[in-house]
């Protein structure tokens, strides 16, 4: 990271007259070369939006989509599938491909299969049952933050605090005793960012047979988690098989827990960086929530929800292919100028609610209501306690991810 300002400079996005057709294949992803800014690399592909041409680690083709509108006009199209085993399933890194290649309960199923499952975990997900885990949320906070306290300054954010919440609370949601919860953090984290595909096929495989255990214990012993609720789920298919629990609980675990735990990492390296916004954050305006928002929009951390086209498919004056690989580029989508003004800003006063950080459509984030709830609690409780919160080292010197995986902070060094 170069950048030393808190702000960068505007770029000047005009979009400039050719066809997104025209302009050379970019490589994608790239790793971003500031956290909370997506690649300078992708600069012609926002330039030439909203449809645009990738070139994939594998030296595939694809589309990319960065436009707002055409974004959510594509993620509500049923011509586009999420299914992996369908020809042409764009991935995203070798490590990504393996983890695809096994079946992914929610995310890598199309209707109507999907909203069979997805109706069986809804009501877990209301905001109802969210806003009643809330004081949960807020011991468990106090306590990680307790405990932070206790030993240093300085600390470690991320393992201190960022990313134990996300998978205390998820792992409470799934009645997972709390013991495990190391077995837990290890397995996802290496799931999500293995160093070779071995070790994620073996991850799967040791959190697939815990989880297996797990329900059959609940099956002889009934508790009060969410796979409790679910063995026992009424539905016209009646409840989920073993299976189909364990997929359920992979899903939940690794599309709750990292997500979560990046967006407190970069979202708190972003607040530092960015003083004034802090201040005002600090003074009580804006509300927490609404921060959280803009943050979710600026620093869109799932950069890149994977499609392949059904059928061919007219739009934008172009056709994409039946068996064409797309590629909504979030990072892209939420700096679209049509729909945010001024989007490369970290502005409080802006309504950044209809970014598309959770995605759109049928897929859209089941558990967005329990993210927006984490954050909320941990980056106002983060700030008020620790008021003198700052970087521990030079900003330049910290790690953050590639961007292959969900973006975030690999380390964040902090005092007090
Ligand atoms: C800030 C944190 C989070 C972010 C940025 C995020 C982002 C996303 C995005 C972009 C999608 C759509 C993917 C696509 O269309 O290809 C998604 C789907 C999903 N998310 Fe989240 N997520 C977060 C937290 C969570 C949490 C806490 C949970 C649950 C505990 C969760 C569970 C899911 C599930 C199950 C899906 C698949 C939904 C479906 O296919 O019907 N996410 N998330």
């Amino acid at each position: 990271m170069t950048e030393s300002t808190t702000e960068p400079a505007r770029q000047d996005h005009t979009p400039l007259s050719p066809l997104p057709s025209a302009q050379p294949p970019v490589a994608f992803p790239q790793d971003r070369g500031c956290p909370y800014h997506p690649p300078a690399a992708y600069t012609p592909l926002r330039e030439a939006g909203p449809l645009g041409r990738i070139t994939l680690y594998d030296g595939r083709p694809a589309r990319v989509v960065t436009g707002h509108a055409l974004a959510r006009q594509l993620l509500a199209d049923p011509r586009l599938s999420t299914d992996r085993d369908r020809a042409g399933f764009p991935a995203t890194s070798e490590r990504v491909a393996k983890v695809r290649a096994r079946r992914v309960a929610l995310l890598g199923v199309d209707d109507p299969e999907h909203n069979t499952q997805r109706r069986l975990l809804i009501p877990s997900f209301s905001l109802k049952r969210i806003t009643a885990l809330r004081p949960q949320i807020q011991r468990t906070v106090d306590r990680l933050l307790d405990a932070m306290e206790r030993q240093g300054p300085p600390a470690e954010l991320v393992r201190a605090f960022a990313l134990p919440l996300p998978s205390m609370v998820i792992c409470s949601l799934l009645g997972v005793d709390y013991a495990d919860h190391e077995f837990f953090e290890e397995r996802s984290r290496v799931l999500l960012r293995g160093p070779a595909a071995s070790d994620v096929e073996r991850a799967r495989d040791e959190l697939e047979s815990y989880l297996g255990a797990l329900i059959d214990r609940k099956r002889r012993e009934p508790g009060d988690g969410l796979l409790d609720e679910l063995i026992h789920r009424e539905s016209p298919d009646g409840p989920p098989d073993r299976d189909e629990l364990i997929a359920f609980a992979v899903i939940l675990l690794i599309a709750g827990h990292e997500t979560t735990a990046n967006m407190i990492s970069l979202g708190t390296f972003t607040l530092l960086r960015h003083p004034d916004q802090l201040a005002a954050l600090r003074s009580g305006e804006p509300a927490t929530a609404v921060a959280v928002e803009e943050l979710l929009r600026y620093l869109s951390i799932a950069d890149g929800l994977l499609r392949v086209a059904r059928e061919d498919i007219e739009v934008a004056g172009e056709t994409i292919r039946a068996g064409e690989g797309v590629v909504f580029s979030t990072s892209l989508i939420n700096r679209d100028e049509d729909a945010f003004a001024a989007p490369d800003a970290l502005d409080w006063d802006r309504s950044a609610r209809h970014h598309l950080a959770f995605g759109f459509g049928v897929h859209q984030c089941l558990g967005q209501n329990l993210a927006r709830a984490e954050l909320d609690i941990a980056l106002r409780t983060l700030f008020a306690r620790l008021p003198g919160l700052r970087l521990a080292v030079p900003a330049e010197e910290i790690p953050f991810k590639p961007g292959d995986t969900i973006q975030g902070m690999l380390e964040l060094p902090v005092a007090w």
